[in-house]
């Protein structure tokens, strides 16, 4: 495993997963109900955006610097803008960060991460958090386990680094299995937008599982022509049980952010209903 999450911190691709996180958070605090949120790949938690590795792919400057320093964001966004100038410039906080810092005192998060090098540095970042654990292993077979939670309403994030080629079916199969159990939940699935064959294939997956309220939610901040093979420029999310008015709210963010993050031509945003209403 060589894929380190410090190389792309901040980039328009976690900008997007993390005001989708954070939009869905805010649909779920609006019950007084406990919710669990189960982050399958979690990372270190907490990005510190002077090291080495985000110092030498610079991608945070098409992602987050962008978005911080252009103009008013959609109301949708501002959550999200608010805690990220926390952070800025000199550190950015991951996805099981975001969760610890938004949820309640009765709500629950188990993040889990299988490199003992971010595991290590996970575990810091959340202790201070008593209701947020940090869970060294496999995020697939920990998944498996945990649903569905006791609190019966929540989150499951999976936010895998795609090195294995058939990390998206692994993903897919792992996200039927936990939505069989635990078939009133919120699930995201990050993806990159790159293999249209293999994204068409993750939808006919969980279509033909009996996934009846499906989303996808893509973003690309285009290409500039030196930008040829170059790193990714669009992604994606699949959001399965997506709350009332998430896919509108998405709408506003993704079309915000196409413009706001634009790196070149192409640039565009993208939200399709592919069940339920
Ligand atoms: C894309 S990064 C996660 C970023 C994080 N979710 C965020 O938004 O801040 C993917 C992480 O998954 C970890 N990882 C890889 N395979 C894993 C597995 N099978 N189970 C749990 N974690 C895994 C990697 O070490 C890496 O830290």
């Amino acid at each position: 495993m060589n894929y380190r999450h410090a190389y792309h911190a901040g980039n328009f691709a976690d900008v997007l997963k993390h005001a989708a996180l954070m939009a869905v958070l805010v649909h779920l605090k609006k019950k007084e109900t406990p919710f669990a949120v189960i982050d399958t790949h979690a990372g270190r938690g907490l990005y510190d955006m002077a090291s080495g590795e985000a110092e030498k792919t610079l991608e945070a400057k098409d992602g987050i610097a962008k978005l911080l320093d252009g103009g008013t964001p959609p109301g949708i966004l501002e959550p999200y803008v608010r805690l990220m100038r926390e952070y800025a410039p000199a550190r950015y906080p991951g996805s099981p960060l975001i969760v610890a810092r938004l949820m309640r005192k009765q709500d629950r998060l188990v993040a889990i991460e299988k490199h003992p090098e971010e595991y290590d540095l996970l575990r810091p970042v959340l202790h201070q958090y008593l209701r947020a654990r940090a869970v060294s292993g496999d995020g697939y077979r920990e998944l498996a386990q945990l649903v569905p939670p006791p609190e019966r309403r929540g989150l499951v994030l999976i936010d895998p680094p795609y090195e294995a080629t058939d990390e998206f079916e692994t993903a897919v199969r792992a996200l039927i299995d936990a939505h069989r159990k635990f078939a009133t939940g919120i699930f995201l699935l990050w993806y990159p937008a790159k293999a249209r064959g293999a994204i068409e294939g993750a939808v006919g997956e969980l279509l033909h599982a009996g996934i009846s309220r499906l989303l996808r939610v893509e973003l690309d901040i285009g290409r500039k022509p030196e930008d040829e093979g170059r790193a990714l420029s669009a992604a994606g999310l699949l959001v399965v049980n997506p709350p009332f008015g998430f896919a509108h709210e998405m709408e506003l963010v993704t079309r915000y952010l196409a413009k706001a993050l634009a790196r070149g031509r192409g640039a565009k945003a993208e939200v399709e209903t592919l069940a339920g209403e």
